[in-house]
């Protein structure tokens, strides 16, 4: 058996903002192995962000631990990329610029750190628009930019907050897509949130659902559906028991 790569022991989140707190995240128990894509699925305001945060080493949690690659996380790590509901790209810098930030942040010389941030343009494909700027690009291409940002380390795990939430429907289905071949491709391992049961039975290999805040892991589902995925999936008896079965969880 593999080591995991990722373990929230109970895992649990109060905002110290007033007297007796604010309670975001009730308790969040699970495990990823190497290579697993793994959504979280939950109602708006149950605490997926807040999870993800701390499973990227941004925020401590108030009880409870994360492990990983076998040791308690306390802070970033280059090995963990992250990408959020909203791209945050810089509005000045290129697209390009945006992606070579972090390496450059690291001190990687701007040259070497550009040919590598060119490279992951190519990735996500969008070495065409190197040097245009966040107000040139399209939501979709916005948040293709995010990813190629967050790959720049080449971590082990991405983290993904409703990366596409923001897109229109159709522009959506086309990046779970891409993003699903990416994550083939690269053999990443990939933890998402989302609310959206498609794109999470789509990508996934297991989804948990969560209960409305604060959040506690309510139900594991294993998404025994055939790899590599097409669209054509969505249209099998299989694909639709499984819906049903995440939908009935959340309800
Ligand atoms: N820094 C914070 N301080 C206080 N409350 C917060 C903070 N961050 C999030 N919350 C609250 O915690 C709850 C869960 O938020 P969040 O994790 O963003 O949920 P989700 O991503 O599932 O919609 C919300 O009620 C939110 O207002
Ligand atoms: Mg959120």
């Amino acid at each position: 058996m593999t080591d995991p790569i990722l373990t929230a022991e109970h895992v649990q989140m109060t905002f110290a903002d007033s007297e007796e707190g604010f309670e975001a995240l009730a308790e969040a128990d699970f495990t990823v192995y190497p290579q697993e894509v793994v959504s979280i699925i939950g109602p708006s305001g149950c605490g997926k962000s807040t999870l993800l945060r701390i499973l990227a080493g941004l925020i401590e949690p108030t009880n409870g631990k994360v492990v990983f690659e076998g040791k308690q996380l306390k802070t970033p790590q280059r090995k963990i990329g992250f990408v959020f509901q909203q791209p945050n790209l810089m509005p000045w810098r290129s697209a390009l610029r945006n992606v070579a930030l972090p390496l450059e942040v690291e001190g990687i010389p701007r040259k070497q750190a550009e040919a590598e941030a060119h490279r992951l343009l190519e990735v996500v494909g969008l070495s065409a628009f190197a040097d245009a700027l966040p107000r040139e690009l399209s939501g979709g291409m916005s948040q293709r930019v995010a990813v190629a940002r967050a790959l720049a380390h080449d971590p082990d795990l991405l983290l993904l907050d409703e990366p596409f939430a923001a897109l229109d429907a159709l522009t959506r289905e086309r990046m779970d897509w891409e993003l699903l071949k990416l994550v083939q491709r690269q053999h990443k391992t990939v933890v998402m949130v989302t609310h959206n049961i498609q794109e999470a039975i789509l990508l996934s290999d297991r989804v948990f659902t969560m209960s409305p805040r604060p959040g506690r892991f309510e139900r594991e589902v294993i998404i025994d559906l055939p790899r590599p995925r097409s669209a054509e999936d969505q249209y099998t008896p299989r694909y639709v028991a499984l819906a049903r079965e995440l939908r009935q969880s959340l309800r």
